[in-house]
């Protein structure tokens, strides 16, 4: 479930419930302890670094292969893989271990079928293996996934994990007591009932790890969020801040951008951590380049490392991602100084941590599309005076640098520095290497590959070869440069001819690769430049990357809703809308999708841009969305001019039928699945909305939302 699911539900539930017969006292000052020493931890020993291990939840949620099996095939595998030696102790169930409800005296039942041998046998299984376990509930009166939450009965839930060999508990917060507290803030009734399990651990007498979901629900702003990072460390160790985490780089960049809330990375430390979710290292969804970079920034980051995949089946690559001792290192710094964003630019940014050693990380952090060479130096990464020692820690590169810290980065990519505050005999140069972009469809236009040395020493003999796409034409391959003198820079310039890109959104890379000799070592660096070109599609039915509309006979092929769902052909012709017909609403006539039931027939909006023409007050739609959100749609006009209006279309099943004021314009009563006509006596429509234009000028194009929830099927002027 998302946190926004999350967030409505609990508003949903704060009103509903009463448990009037509960008393729980306020948390006296006198009891508060301090920073590092949390109540369930008084001796304030546990978790002086980071986290490490696993926790099933972002790779298996509740699937069917969440089972006994897989904590033992897992705990195996950490073994196996060398991984418990690295760090990675804890084996955390997640949510679903239990039963619905508890049983006739008040006792959390285990799931039996799930977990047939029970959590004592399981907890003997990987304490066996000389790892830790952990377990999950929820604070409220259910987990997220409504099952028995804890509210109520911290001690007995206490007691039951001791007896089970618990060392690890993460206390969710969904159905949240707060009708239990009137008059009290969100922080208030978050800072009660976790100190009662805090309190209810302490008493177990066995030392448990406590992670608190709290501030996930309150995330990222407001007076409950600071509230609670006031008295989180005095309850817990660890503790979730901000979204569930899912297996896309959207979502890396979300967490990381809450991560870097301004002042909550100061909140990370010894004995109480940030954390910002799992690891989706393994899950399918991303390159091993943005597992990379999610295990490099989490690193930097201070965050737990929790993998949340099936171990067996990590790629050798994934394995040397999770096993780099340099950056586990990182991350398990004694000094526990969370990293933070020191410099920011287009798509970018430069994080630094203090590490005990006097050494700091630096992490170029690429978050955008197109590499980039990213510098900074030692100023600003708080580095004293050059030069310094730097190793790129994925590729164990050692190099010297003057004071600038600078490197060529992939899209998505980070390049992630140990530097220590002396030079290095012996060490190369520190290279970097920037190359300028080509027009495309111009001829042959200049690219220009600048070669930086920020090292202390001059590099000689070099060459530099520039390869694109294989219909780019490239002169000459290679340029060469005799000298390059320590903290200066040349440039070479190609003629590279880029053929005229195809309509829709492409993307191509240019790559440079630099030999040189610095002393007598030879050495080499690589650089990419990405071209990103958006050109417009001749029609709307051109920009078709999606099949919306099956015939009721072959539904596999459509895919509305990502799950594989469509529209059904005939319900639509029943209404009007068979291919081509024309479909008129609000007197604005449109032309219905001609192409065949199972074939691309609608745009899913990705910031498309389609040549149009027509003129009129307003630009009238025919869409429906998976999912509910608006975007912006630019329309641009033969004067050069442009206009944008807001374009949002409800669900196309399962919301206000007015939302965004849009209006039903098509109602069909079914749908298709994968498998065949699914009636679930609800209406699927298409709708109708429109956003103002200006009147007389004439259309030239228009920019659709980069808001993949709305499939757009016609446009026209009016
Ligand atoms: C919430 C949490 C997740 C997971 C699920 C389980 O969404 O944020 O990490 O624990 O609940 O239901």
């Amino acid at each position: 479930m998302s946190i926004q699911r999350r967030r409505d539900l609990r508003a949903a539930l704060t009103t509903g419930v009463a448990i009037a017969a509960l008393v729980i006292p306020t948390v006296p000052a006198s009891a508060v302890p301090t920073q590092g020493r949390a109540t369930n931890d008084p001796s304030g020993q546990l978790t002086r670094t980071p986290p490490m291990g696993f926790n099933d939840w972002a790779g298996f949620e509740c699937n069917s292969r969440l089972n006994e099996k897989l904590f033992t095939d897992t705990a195996d595998q950490i073994v196996k893989l060398g991984l418990d030696k690295l760090g990675y102790n804890y084996v955390n169930i997640d949510d679903c271990w239990m039963q619905h409800d508890r049983d006739a005296l008040g006792n959390l039942q285990v799931d039996a079928t799930r977990f047939p041998h029970g959590m004592k046998w399981l907890g003997d299984y990987i304490h066996s293996k000389g790892l830790k376990f952990g377990t999950y509930e929820d604070a409220g009166y259910k987990t997220c996934q409504g099952a028995a939450g804890s509210y109520g009965h911290f001690q007995a839930d206490a007691d039951l994990y001791a007896s089970w060999g618990i060392d690890y508990l993460k206390l969710d917060y969904c159905y949240q007591p707060t009708d239990a507290f009137p008059g009290k803030t969100d922080s208030q009734v978050a800072q009660i009932v976790y100190h009662q399990a805090s309190e209810a651990l302490l008493n177990t007498g066995r030392p448990i790890v406590f992670s608190e979901s709290a501030p996930a629900y309150v995330c990222c702003t407001g007076k409950d969020f600071t509230d609670e990072l006031k008295w989180l460390p005095d309850e817990g160790q660890l503790w979730r801040f901000g979204s569930d985490i899912y297996d896309a780089w959207a979502s890396v960049l979300q967490n990381y951008g809450e991560a870097n809330t301004p002042g909550l990375p100061a909140h990370g430390g010894p004995g109480h951590w940030n954390d910002a979710d799992m690891l989706e290292i393994g899950n399918g969804g991303m390159t091993t380049a943005e597992y990379q970079s999610q295990f490099n920034v989490w690193a930097e980051m201070a965050s737990p490392l929790l993998l949340s995949t099936d171990l067996s089946k990590l790629t050798p690559e994934q394995v040397a991602v999770v096993s780099n001792r340099d950056v586990i290192a990182v991350d398990q710094d004694k000094l526990g100084v969370q990293g933070k964003i020191v410099q920011s630019g287009t798509g970018y940014d430069v994080l630094s941590r203090p590490l005990a050693n006097g050494d700091v990380a630096v992490t170029l952090f690429n978050k955008g599309d197109t590499a980039k060479t990213i510098s900074t130096n030692g100023k600003t990464v708080g580095l004293g005076s050059a030069p310094f020692t730097l190793k790129d820690l994925v590729s164990k590169k050692v190099t010297t640098s003057a004071g600038t810290i600078a490197a060529n980065v992939a899209p998505h990519g980070t390049v992630m520095y140990r530097i220590s505050k002396h030079a290095s005999p012996g060490a190369a140069p520190s290279v970097a290497v920037t190359i300028s972009n080509p027009t495309p469809g111009a001829g042959s236009t200049p690219v220009t590959v600048t070669v930086a040395d920020n090292g202390t020493q001059s590099i000689n003999d070099l060459d530099v070869k520039l390869t694109g796409p294989a219909d780019w034409k490239i002169i000459p391959g290679t340029q060469s440069v005799r000298t390059v003198d320590a903290g200066r820079s040349r440039s070479v310039t190609f003629g590279v001819t880029v053929p005229p890109p195809p309509p829709g959104k492409a993307s191509n890379t240019l790559t440079a690769a630099a030999t040189y000799r610095a002393g007598r070592t030879h050495d080499s660096i690589g650089a990419q430049q990405t071209l990103i070109t958006n050109t417009p599609y001749a029609s709307l039915a051109q920009a078709t990357n999606n099949v919306a509309i099956t015939d009721e006979s072959t539904t596999a092929p459509g895919n509305f809703d990502g799950d594989g769902d469509s529209y059904s052909a005939q319900a639509l012709a029943a209404a009007g809308a068979a291919p081509g017909a024309t479909v008129t609403h609000n007197g604005v006539a449109f032309t219905w999708p001609s192409a065949a039931a199972g074939s691309k027939d609608n745009v899913v909006a990705d910031g498309q841009i389609v040549t149009m023409s027509g003129q009129g007050s307003k630009l009238a739609f025919l869409g429906a969305e998976a999912g509910a959100t608006t975007g912006t749609v630019t329309v641009t006009y033969t004067d050069g001019t442009s206009s944008t209006g807001t374009l949002g279309f409800p669900n196309w099943c399962c919301t206000d039928q007015k939302a965004y004021g849009a209006e039903p314009a098509i109602a069909t009563d079914h749908r298709n699945t994968p498998s065949g006509p699914a009636n679930q006596g609800t209406a699927y429509d298409v709708f109708y909305n429109s956003i103002p234009i200006t009147a007389g000028k004439t259309i030239a194009a228009v920019t659709l939302p980069y808001t993949p929830a709305i499939h757009v099927f016609a446009v026209t002027a009016a």
